[in-house]
């Protein structure tokens, strides 16, 4: 028998999710953010689930070649634009729009010889302080852009720093508004935490929004708001089994350093699940876990293939029984039971976002079409 290890992913979450992205940012189309392998999930096995997205953005040209081999033929947008000037002869062959937010990549697009002149979205940086043009040059490079023959539509964009926080976008969106509201040009300024707060305002809405965790069930502002809150489902679950019980004296310890000691006779379960499947080392004492739906808690330090849970409380648990790190858990009485990625990162200091990119190749993954759930 292989290891009982495995990450299930969800296509009908997935759908579910982008439908969510639409109805929070209506009219505009949607970006489907599928960088990083689609955020950990692996972009092949995500592609039927989003593939009613308007387009995908993402920022390797070998992924964006993937797309194409999927027979997408729908835009493509490179957000971090081209890295070198030969990665405007594959963005002319593979039909791929792209960011422009440096002076270097108009000379580059400047040099290049093409048939096909290109769409590109012109970024400003407002404040991210990442990539993008100064509001005072963005004019400049936007009157550079329109002169060249190798362009033939530039849209405008921009990051937010701040959607998912207190300090917000208003600063943001104002200097991007009076840098060009008189720029002809469609525009793309949300990512997830800007679809969901911010875009009921047409004008922070834009013409394209940027959804990217959110597409894949994680909150992007948790814990102020949770992924129920939003509405969205989780699109990957991680899930094993227990593979050994120990049944611990008061005063024993578990696991490497010893870093929890029983406070009283307890029930633990060995679980196959360790930081080499990409579960985080550093998660705390107390990180929830559920086990046959039921939540209880980690104890002890993650070792590589191996993490340990509190069975305590459970005396149904048993060699074998369910155990789900994050996502969709089995039903219990009927009801659906759900660990949020969100909260998981949170107990080991980091987001949704870190934990499910990381999950490890050696991870059997199975795609579960939409009727399954
Ligand atoms: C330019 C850009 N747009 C959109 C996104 C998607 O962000 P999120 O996953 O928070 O929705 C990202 C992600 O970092 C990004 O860099």
């Amino acid at each position: 028998m292989p290891r009982p290890l495995e990450a299930l992913i969800h296509l009908q979450a997935l759908q579910h999710n982008l439908q969510r992205a639409r109805a929070a940012a209506p009219d505009a189309r949607v970006w489907a953010v599928v960088k990083a392998n689609a955020y950990g999930h692996v972009l092949d096995r995500v592609f039927e689930g989003l593939r009613a997205a308007d387009g995908f953005a993402l920022l390797d040209i070998a992924e964006a070649e993937r797309l194409r081999k999927m027979d997408w033929r729908g835009p493509i947008l490179l957000i971090e634009g081209t890295f070198d000037v030969r990665d405007l002869e594959w963005c002319s062959r593979l039909g791929l729009w792209h960011t422009v937010h440096c002076e270097q990549q108009i000379d580059w697009l400047a040099m290049h010889k093409t048939e096909w002149p290109h769409h590109v979205f012109l970024k400003m940086n407002t404040g991210m302080n990442r990539l993008g043009f100064r509001p005072d040059a963005f004019r400049q490079a936007w009157v550079r852009l329109s002169s060249l023959p190798q362009v033939d539509e530039i849209s405008l964009m921009t990051h937010f720093s701040d959607a998912d926080g207190p300090r917000g976008i208003a600063h943001q969106a104002q200097v991007f508004h009076t840098t060009c509201d008189d720029l002809p040009g469609e525009r793309s300024l949300c990512n997830s935490a800007a679809t969901l707060r911010h875009a009921q305002d047409p004008a922070i809405r834009g013409d394209w929004v940027r959804p990217g965790v959110m597409l894949y069930g994680a909150s992007p502002d948790f814990p102020e708001h949770d992924a129920t809150h939003w509405g969205l489902q989780p699109a990957m679950t991680l899930r094993s089994r227990v593979i050994g019980v120990q049944h611990l004296l008061p005063g024993e310890t578990v696991g490497y350093g010893s870093r929890f000691t029983a406070p009283q006779a307890m029930r633990i379960g060995v679980v196959a699940c360790g930081y080499a499947d990409g579960y985080p080392r550093h998660a705390s004492d107390g990180t929830p876990v559920l086990v046959d739906g039921q939540r209880t808690r980690l104890i002890g330090r993650v070792s590589m293939d191996m993490l340990t849970v509190d069975l305590t409380d459970l005396p149904q648990a048993h060699m074998g029984s369910e155990v789900t790190l994050w996502g969709q858990g089995p039903e219990v009485n009927g009801q659906a039971t759900t660990l949020s990625i969100d909260e998981v990162a949170h107990h080991c200091g980091t987001i949704g976002y870190e934990l499910m990119c990381a999950l490890s190749p050696r991870v059997h993954v199975e795609v579960l079409q939409p009727h399954h759930g």
